[in-house]
């Protein structure tokens, strides 16, 4: 078999068997096979795609390729949930205590961001004091004794996906459905959970703009996960608009408090509940419905704040912030923004407003810049909101002054005015699974 044989074989839309496969995956792990050769391979997948049978076997030997964590002696109720990157997605800050205060064994791993998207590990950090590296012992006390951990990705979690990303990165050869797909589920499977909640972005700001490309994509995952034995659910859910109100780490932080308090946008509200029912409902067998009934209870009865207030405690965290948003600190430079005329707020680009909150410190452009923690922007209004000129639109944060009024222009361009209704546009397109 050579890497010439595969590249010609896909280029002419033929499928690979599995032992193809298994060899290709064991060759870009060990870094025998060629960039180029892996790169031009990559553009023949996404340009004549794979079928399940390849996506499914690709994603097991991309999982097995580095560590796979045994979370079976946490016991059966072990779940986790995924968003396929968003702009303003706090939902894990949310989700994560209510879905062990639902009974759930919340023991994940998290990535940062890159680009306009966010991390939930930066965000983590914006608390004073949290550490998001634990040793195996701590991580797994730690979820015995309070059923919630969220720490940073460990450096050998599916390093051939690691090594794929990077190169789809920079080849235009990252929104392909398998590749997509692949990518994530080889890291969720080796992550170990039991149950599965997947969050499908489709909008501006994501990868997938279409809601049928959205569903393709669930598919896609759902199928690789329940044939790998996982009990699994995808939402696919609109990114048209940043979730919730706030863009920026410990703007999101504040904001996913608010949630937890019983206050705040109910859009993020109605997601987080979404998310936290469906791991719910997966990990102990209970209907949709009744499912979402206790997982609200449980964020209106306060506990799961204190869950989090736990969380935050157990990971070293200034819990001060659970009662007092304000103890996380406040950037340097404020700028309000007007809304230019009255009308309604018809259109908000939410990639391009994630790419005005990294110009003001709360991003990374490349891996190794510093994020300012305070950076960010917080909205005054979201799509479909009436809107009067004059009033604020938006206020930018930084402790750059330099960079306000760029990040102002960008803002600016990210969004429409309109003199027409546009409606209310539905949060959740559908589920995919049962
Ligand atoms: N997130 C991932 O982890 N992989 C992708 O390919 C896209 C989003």
């Amino acid at each position: 078999m050579t890497m010439y044989e595969l590249i010609q074989a896909k280029r002419r839309g033929e499928a690979h068997t599995d032992e193809a496969l298994a060899w290709l995956i064991r060759g870009v792990t060990d870094g025998s096979i060629p960039d180029y050769q892996l790169s031009a391979w990559l553009m023949a997948v996404c340009l004549r795609g794979m079928n399940a049978r390849e996506t499914a076997t690709m994603t097991a030997c991309m999982a097995a390729s580095g560590d796979q964590i045994d979370l079976s002696p946490l016991g059966a109720h072990t779940a986790d949930k995924h968003s396929t990157g968003g702009v303003g997605d706090k939902t894990t800050l949310i989700v994560a205590p209510l879905a062990a205060a639902l009974g759930c064994t919340v023991a994940k791993m998290s990535g940062r961001g890159l680009g306009h998207t966010g991390g939930t590990i930066d965000k983590l950090e914006s608390i004073s004091g949290f550490r998001t590296s634990l040793s195996p012992d701590e991580f797994f006390a730690q979820v015995e004794r309070i059923g919630v951990a969220v720490v940073g990705q460990t450096g050998n979690l599916a390093p051939a996906d690691k090594k794929l990303y990077a190169l789809r990165d920079v080849t235009a050869t990252v929104d392909s459905i398998p590749l997509i797909a692949s990518s994530v589920m080889s890291k969720k499977l080796a992550a170990g959970a039991q149950s599965i909640v997947l969050d499908v972005k489709v909008g501006s700001g994501a990868f997938m703009k279409t809601r049928e490309e959205g569903k393709a994509l669930a598919r896609a995952m759902v199928e690789i996960g329940q044939n790998c034995g996982r009990k699994i659910r995808a939402l696919v859910t609109n990114m048209d608009v940043p979730l919730g109100y706030a863009i920026g780490n410990a703007l999101e932080v504040a904001e996913a408090i608010e949630i937890l308090q019983g206050r705040g946008c109910p859009a993020l509200r109605e997601i987080c509940l979404a998310l936290a029912a469906n791991m719910y409902s997966l990990s102990f067998d209970v209907p949709a419905d009744e499912a979402l009934a206790k997982a609200t209870t449980v964020l209106d009865s306060g506990e799961a704040l204190a869950k989090f207030r736990a969380w935050i405690a157990a990971q070293g965290g200034d819990v001060a912030c659970a009662d007092d948003p304000a103890a996380l600190g406040t950037a340097k430079y404020a700028k309000v923004i007007e809304t230019p005329h009255t009308g309604w707020l018809v259109h908000m680009d939410a990639e391009r407003i994630g790419r005005a909150a990294m110009l003001l410190g709360a991003g990374r452009a490349t891996q190794d810049d510093v994020i300012d923690p305070l950076a960010g922007i917080r909205l005054a209004a979201r799509t479909g909101d009436a809107v009067t000129a004059g009033a604020p639109l938006a206020t930018l944060y930084t402790s750059d002054k330099t960079k306000l009024a760029e990040a102002e222009a960008a803002f600016l361009a990210a969004v429409e005015l309109s003199n027409t209704d546009p409606g209310i546009a539905p949060l959740i397109y559908c589920t995919v699974g049962n």
